[in-house]
Order: C-alpha cells, then structure tokens, then sequence
C-alpha cells in the first residue's frame, strides 16, 4: 500500500531514495535551492555553470550516489518560466519525474514543495499535481510482464518548511485523483478478453463498493424488460452478454439537482459485419475507455464527499461477428421510441449509448455528459490529444469546458448547426446511425442528441486521447485516463450551483 505524507523541514533532511526538486527557469539559486546547493558543496552552481542545469520545461537530471543530502538520489526537473508555468505544464513534468524515477522496487520518494507560489501554481497545486503525477508515473502498461519496467512507488513524502499548513488536503485530493486515473488506465489496459461486459462490470462492483457508491446490474433479461433494443442489438454477434452498470452517489439532498455521467462500454470493437481492417481494430479494447472514465471519476467524487448527487450509467457490450449479428439495414427501436437504420454495424457506440441516455432521461436527472471512444473522424479533425466537445446546451458546456481548463485537459468545442441533422435523417426509419464521411464526430453527436430529451448535454468524444499508441517522456502507451479529473472538476462546481 502506497504511503502518503507531509513532513515539515529541510529538504536536506527529507530521506528518501529519491529527492525531487523542482527549478525554475532561469535556475535561481535562493531559498532552499541555495541550503541544498551548499549541503551537495556547490554541485548544483557548477551544474548551472556548465549549462546542465537550466530548468527547462520537463528537462531532467538525476544524480547518484551522491552525499551530503539525507536521500540517496537527486532528481533535478524543470519547470520552464515560473510566469508561464500552468497546471498541464506542471502534470507533464512531474509525470516525466516520476516515470524517469519509476524503474526499481518499492522505491521512497520525497517531494521538494517550492515555498510560495510558482506563478499561478500554489503549494496546494503542486501537492495536489505530484501526489496524481507519482501514481500515474509510477504505473505501467506491463501488467502481464514477468519482468516489470515500472514500479509503483512504495511511499511519497512531501517536504518544506514552509507552507505546509494548507496542502493535507490537497495531498488527500491528489491520492484519490491518482487512484481514480490509474483505475480507468488499468481497465483501459487490460484485453477484452478479461474485460468483458460482465467482467467489467465485476470490477465496478469492488470499485463502488471500495467507494461506498450504491451499484446497480441489469443483465439481459432486465434490459429487453426495459426496451434496450438499439444496445442490445450491438451486442448480439456476441457470446458475450451484455451488462448496464449503474452506480450512485448523493453527497446533496434529495431534492438537489442530479448529474448524469454516461459512458461507452464497448469491451472490444470488431466493427461486427462490418469488419474492421486488422490494423483498425488492433487496440479496440480500449473502445470501453468511457465507461471506465465514468467509473474512475464516480469513486473519486464519492471519496471525496462532494457535496453533489451524481449517477453513472454504463452501458457494456461486446461488437462481434457471431451468426447472430445485426445486420446492415436492421431497424432498430431504441428505448425512446426513435427509429434507427442500420447502415453501419461499426457505428455501434452511438447505439449503445443512446438506450443509455434515454434511460438517464427517465431518471429525471438535470444535466448529462457522455464520454465515448466515438469516433475516428474526431480524431482526424483534433489529433490525438485533444477531447471533442459537443452540446445542445452552451452555458453547460462552457462549464464543463472551464472544468478541463482548470485541470489541464484539452477540449475543444465543434459546432451543432441545424444543416448537420440533414445528414443522419432516415429513409426507412427516423434517423441512419451513419451520416456519411464528412463531419462524422458532430453526426454521431447529433445523432446522441436525439436521446438526450432536451436536457442539458455535454457529449466528450474521447477517441484520441483515451488511448496512447506510443510511450512519451510524460506518459505511457495505453489507456491515459483523460477526463477522469475534468469530470470530477465538473461534479464539483455543478454542486455549487
Ligand atoms: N470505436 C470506434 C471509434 C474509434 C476509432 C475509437 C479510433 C478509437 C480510435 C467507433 O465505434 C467506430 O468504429 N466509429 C466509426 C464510425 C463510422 C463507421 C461512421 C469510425 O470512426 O470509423
Ligand atoms: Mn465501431
Ligand atoms: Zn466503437
């Protein structure tokens, strides 16, 4: 179990077998900076001297076997110009430091905390980033390696002499922030043929139950019982059978209002009849990154007791080719009434989710956001690290939108104009569930849209940055997490109002 501390002090004294200090750019050396510059005997002027040490944004260097210093190691990570360090720029760094530090066993990590305020990023702030960056760092892909390449850290203990008084509770924040993150990587992680739709949702058991949320499972038999026939059909090319997780949190009054979080749980993604090519469909295990944010990000709200009533629904299904699938040119009755033509079976998530969100509709709840590995066409148009952002509602966007801004996540809003609904109407039935090539991310929101019932809606298209097709200095390949923070941010001022 991963320990978790603050202990007020000299850096100098902090013993762990790694010391984490961060610097600025241009590296002054004042403060405590200059007591640890004078206890390693002018080590770190002479690195400054011969141009090593510059504190350029995420650039590291770590010194061993050095003396002088209680701890056994030194990691030297820059933070770039403290009047244009922000939170991303801040997670990114100290996720280099971790990873670069992350490569032994149960290794005790001291964290420097800056006294005062680095730009706009507080001691609470740079708790709160460090106590998620070490998780997160600290944690690999490998899950069935033999020989790991990462290991989680066995303690982080946060050192300073000064300004330690506020950050207890940003530590606590951070940790469960960090736990929440790592749980959707690892559902994200592992292949589909663990993380099934009943497999996931065994592991939303533990979880909620870990969290004290109320948990809900409606097999297949419940969800026919409640009309679920466009989700259903997704998942009958498969011997898998499907699941809805629901899980609950009140941390409000009865009466207050309540937030819907949504999320796709396609476990693995063949595109069913019609196929995927193989390179298409290689990491389609992680088309469940949805609902795996959703899960993460409601045990995170619910230890940290926001005061906020939130449901999260999952919807769970498999997408295959087995002698049962639907077709192209089935016609789908989905929950609400709305008719769908089939024209692509690997249009599936917008199916899946639309029984979804009609069944959060009939709950009465009071905003929505829906997160989903949609489509790749969002992809096209925003890259890899970018979250598109749909809505039917401006002013619940824009906070949604400002929740990401304020935990570094980049999302970016695409426009819901009349003329798109034009292109996903129905020749046989009320509406297709393609709507052709162009403009795909805001066709399969409009087509979400039709399921929302006029409530205020926030669609997260999470294709691109849900899963990492390659290692970065600052963050591993596979499920990344993305949203989890934001969607916890976004409960936390949505029980403000
Ligand atoms: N799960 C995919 C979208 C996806 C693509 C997620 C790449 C992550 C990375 C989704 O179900 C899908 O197949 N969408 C199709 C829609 C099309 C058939 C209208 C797509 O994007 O090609
Ligand atoms: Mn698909
Ligand atoms: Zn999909």
């Amino acid at each position: 179990m991963l320990e978790f501390q603050v202990r007020p002090g000299s850096w100098t004294t902090a013993a762990g077998d790694w010391l984490v200090v961060p610097v600025t750019e241009p590296v002054d050396l004042a403060g405590p900076w200059q007591e640890l510059n004078a206890a390693l005997d002018g080590q770190l002027a002479r690195l400054i001297e011969a141009g090593d040490l510059t504190g350029k944004l995420a650039s590291i260097i770590g010194l061993k076997g050095i003396s002088g210093i209680a701890s056994r190691r030194l990691l030297l990570i820059g933070l770039g110009k403290s009047n244009e360090l922000t939170v991303q720029k801040l997670d990114k760094a100290l996720t280099t430091a971790a990873r670069s530090i992350s490569d032994k066993k149960d290794l005790r990590v001291a964290v420097a905390v800056p006294p005062g305020n680095l730009g706009e990023i507080t001691p609470a702030q740079f708790v709160k980033s460090a106590a998620v960056a070490m998780q997160v760092g600290s944690l690999g892909q490998d899950l069935y390696r033999t020989e790991k390449a990462r290991f989680p850290f066995a303690a982080i203990e946060f050192t300073g002499t000064d300004s330690l008084n506020d950050v207890e509770a940003a530590l606590t924040e951070g940790k469960i922030l960090g736990e929440a993150i790592n749980l959707a990587r690892d559902l994200v992680n592992r292949p589909a043929q663990e993380i099934t739709p009943v497999g996931f949702a065994k592991r939303a058991q533990e979880a909620a139950s870990a969290a004290g949320l109320r948990f809900e499972e409606w097999d297949q038999p419940r969800l026919e019982q409640e009309r679920m026939q466009s989700l259903l059909a997704v998942s009958k090319g498969s011997d898998q059978p499907p699941r809805l997780v629901i899980v609950e949190y009140q941390g409000a009054g009865s009466n207050s209002p309540k937030l819907a979080l949504v999320g796709k749980g396609v476990t693995f993604d063949s595109g069913g009849l019609s196929l995927k090519t193989p390179d298409g469909m290689l990491t389609m295990k992680c088309d469940m990154a949805g609902a795996a944010t959703v899960l993460g990000a409601m045990t995170a709200i619910a230890k940290l007791k926001l005061p906020v009533n939130v449901v999260g629904l999952m919807g769970l299904v498999e997408n295959m080719t087995g002698p049962a699938a639907f077709k192209l040119g089935d016609i789908l009755t989905a929950r609400n009434g709305v008719t769908i033509e089939v024209l692509n079976t690997d249009a599936e998530g917008r199916l899946v989710l639309a029984d979804v969100l009609s069944y959060a509709v009939d709950l009465g709840i009071d905003r929505i956001v829906d997160l989903a590995t949609l489509t790749g066409a969002c992809v096209v148009a925003l890259g890899e690290d970018v979250v598109g952002a749909m809505t039917n509602d401006q002013p619940w966007c824009d906070s949604v939108m400002s929740a990401a801004r304020t935990c570094g996540e980049d999302v970016w809003q695409l426009p819901m104009y009349d003329l798109y609904d034009d292109l996903i109407k129905g020749d046989i039935g009320d509406i297709k569930n393609t709507g052709g090539r162009w403009g795909g991310a805001i066709t399969a929101g409009k087509f979400l849209q039709r399921f929302v019932g006029g409530k205020p809606w926030v669609h997260l298209d999470i294709a691109g940055p849900a899963f990492a097709s390659s290692n970065k200095p600052h963050r591993e390949a596979g499920g990344t997490g993305v949203m989890v923070k934001t969607l916890i941010e976004a409960a936390r001022q949505f029980g403000k109002k």
